[in-house]
């Protein structure tokens, strides 16, 4: 199969004027809280951010994608936003954002900023004045107020739940101390919805795209992208006939849900796209949208945001036919709607993938939580674990995963092999998903731990004050000192993995080479380079050709089990 796409030389000073430096770029996710913490009040910061620069530039990443840095009370981890225009002063100025996209820029690598459209905080000045303005007020059209049903409005709008467990819908109380109007929200009660039919709403996000793109930002990584635009037409659905669930568009494949997915948000986003057409190179965007695969690449459109994630691998099994389904529908996907894949299997709101892998098989589907709740993870289970596996598994998936055409997802500490951390004290735990669920779901908060750059000390290097999620005694072995210059280690093994990509990489073409083994995927990318991996236990004989890497020691000509090789 071959995906003949727009070519993309990702390589030295090409990259910065290129406006295709996204179709392949390997994009590394920060987190910025969980970091690396420069004034010690146990938070990552922005300067923290700035001072690992050159282990960014080592490490051999395109892009950093980073997660909201926002003013922000941290209801949801910073996707609560007080203010879009300003960094939080908990993580430093707009200045130190400057300094840091400067020294990013100055090592060649990109800046996406994250962007949360579909609802703010309860703190923003939009919803403090709407609380404090009466019904039907213009302050009140910016977010999505209604009546309560029964006699005294005591009953919620609809039955809608929210994302994070609970209703979707909160009351509040009027000015003049009377209970009053519910307002929805998709999740956190803290996380009010915008109502995007208002175009004030519309203009100020064009506002604050401009206002970035200005500092310098390359591109911006949109939240819940399908979630913005709602058909609140009355009588609101219920939850029965919406199919028993309100949490997602999965099974919506034709725009008719209210409020997950439908036709109208793209209008949005060509907007937005006039926007990110104004500068040289254009801005680009990727759309975090958890909607039926067959409508993924309507996000993904050139005259849209221009690239969404996909996260069939995410939750895929670690097995050879998924996979290779996968890709292929995938690749054909991106071919199709002009936009590149993209790949991910860690980020901020899964389980991560060394874990995932080391759990019995089914631990991939385990990820999509053992209640269907989507993306909202249940923890792993320590008893199951086979942490050695799964950091085996891990470094072969994600070989892989470079040498895919299109666009690799990297999450922070995944270079470091780090596994989940699964038994966080229930009084320290932070994510709403744990709240509002009465623990049923334990929630995010285990792969948000901030990351061990020193074997041991405070907080093993990520602050000298402490770290906001605590970090376990065993997070020192999988520290960066502990891995820097060790042949074979994790940290290693991703610089020459992302080393090479850089200099293999070059039309998005792929064509599969047939094994006889069904436990075995090959296939070629142009230029010779090839990718071997073994899904099985038993070891296989390796295709003729030069390796060039592989995530973990091969023996002799033969491919051991859970293990990848790129040959040439
Ligand atoms: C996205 C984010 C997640 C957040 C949610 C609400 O899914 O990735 O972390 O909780 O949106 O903003």
């Amino acid at each position: 199969m071959s995906n003949t796409a727009t070519l993309a030389t990702l390589s030295g000073s090409d990259l910065a004027a290129d406006p295709n430096w996204w179709r392949q770029a390997a994009v590394y996710q920060i987190y910025p809280r969980s970091f690396s913490d420069s004034n010690g009040d146990g938070l990552g910061d922005i300067k923290g951010i700035t001072a690992k620069v050159p282990y960014l530039k080592d490490l051999g990443i395109d892009a950093v994608w980073l997660s909201p840095f926002y003013p922000s009370a941290l209801a949801d981890g910073g996707y609560d936003v007080d203010d879009y225009r300003d960094v939080d002063p908990k993580l430093g100025t707009l200045a130190d954002f400057d300094e840091m996209s400067a020294a990013l820029h100055a090592a060649g690598i990109k800046l996406i900023a994250d962007i949360v459209p579909n609802h703010s905080s309860d703190r923003h000045v939009w919803f403090q004045e709407a609380l404090a303005s009466p019904r039907g007020s213009d302050a009140r059209e910016r977010y999505i107020f209604r009546d309560g049903k029964g006699e005294h409005g005591e009953i919620p709008p609809s039955d809608w739940e929210s994302v994070f467990g609970g209703p979707a819908w909160e009351r509040i109380t009027e000015p003049d101390g009377t209970p009053g109007q519910w307002y929805m929200h998709i999740f956190a009660k803290e996380q009010p919805d915008l109502n995007w039919s208002n175009r004030e709403i519309r203009d100020d996000f064009l506002k604050t795209l401009r206002f970035w793109s200005d500092r310098g930002v390359d591109g911006f990584r949109v939240d819940v992208a399908h979630a913005l635009t709602k058909d609140l037409t009355e009588p609101l659905l219920s939850r029965l006939e919406l199919g028993g669930t309100s949490d997602g568009a999965d099974g919506f494949d034709d725009g008719s849900h209210p409020f997950w997915d439908r036709d109208e948000v793209h209008e949005i986003y060509v907007e937005w796209r006039e926007v990110f057409n104004e500068y040289t190179p254009p801005r680009t965007a990727v759309a975090e949208a958890w909607v039926h695969a067959s409508r993924r690449a309507r996000y993904a459109s050139p005259a849209g945001l221009g690239q969404a994630f996909n996260f069939d691998l995410l939750q895929a099994d670690f097995a050879a036919d998924e996979f290779r389904e996968i890709i292929t529908r995938n690749l054909a996907e991106a071919t199709e709607s002009g936009a590149s894949s993209t790949w991910v299997f860690s980020n901020h709101d899964v389980v991560r993938h060394a874990t995932r892998y080391g759990l019995p098989q089914g631990g991939g589907r385990h990820a999509k939580g053992q209640d269907g709740k989507g993306w909202l993870l249940a923890g792993a289970p320590a008893e199951d674990l086979d942490v050695e596996l799964g950091l085996r598994r891990a470094r072969a998936a994600t070989l892989l995963m470079l040498a895919l055409p299109g666009s690799a997802y990297l999450y922070q500490g995944e270079e470091l092999g780090l596994q989940e951390v699964g038994d966080i004290p229930d009084a320290e735990r932070q994510d709403p998903t744990f709240f509002r669920n009465k623990g049923v779901e334990i929630g995010r908060d285990g792969c948000r731990v901030p990351l061990p750059w020193a074997t041991d000390g405070t907080s093993f290097g990520f602050g000298d004050g402490g770290a906001h999620l605590p970090q376990p005694a065993w997070f020192g072995r999988y520290a960066v000192t502990a891995q820097d210059g060790t042949e074979g280690s994790t940290l290693e093994f991703y610089r020459k993995a992302l080393k090479l990509r850089r200099e293999l990489q070059t039309s998005e073409e792929l064509e599969w080479l047939e094994t006889g083994h069904a436990g075995v995927l090959h296939f070629r990318r142009h230029g010779g380079w090839q990718s071997v991996t073994n899904f099985g236990h038993d070891a296989v004989e390796l295709p003729a050709g030069e390796v060039l890497t592989s995530s973990g020691p091969l023996d002799g000509r033969l491919l051991p089990g859970n293990t990848t090789v790129w040959l040439r």
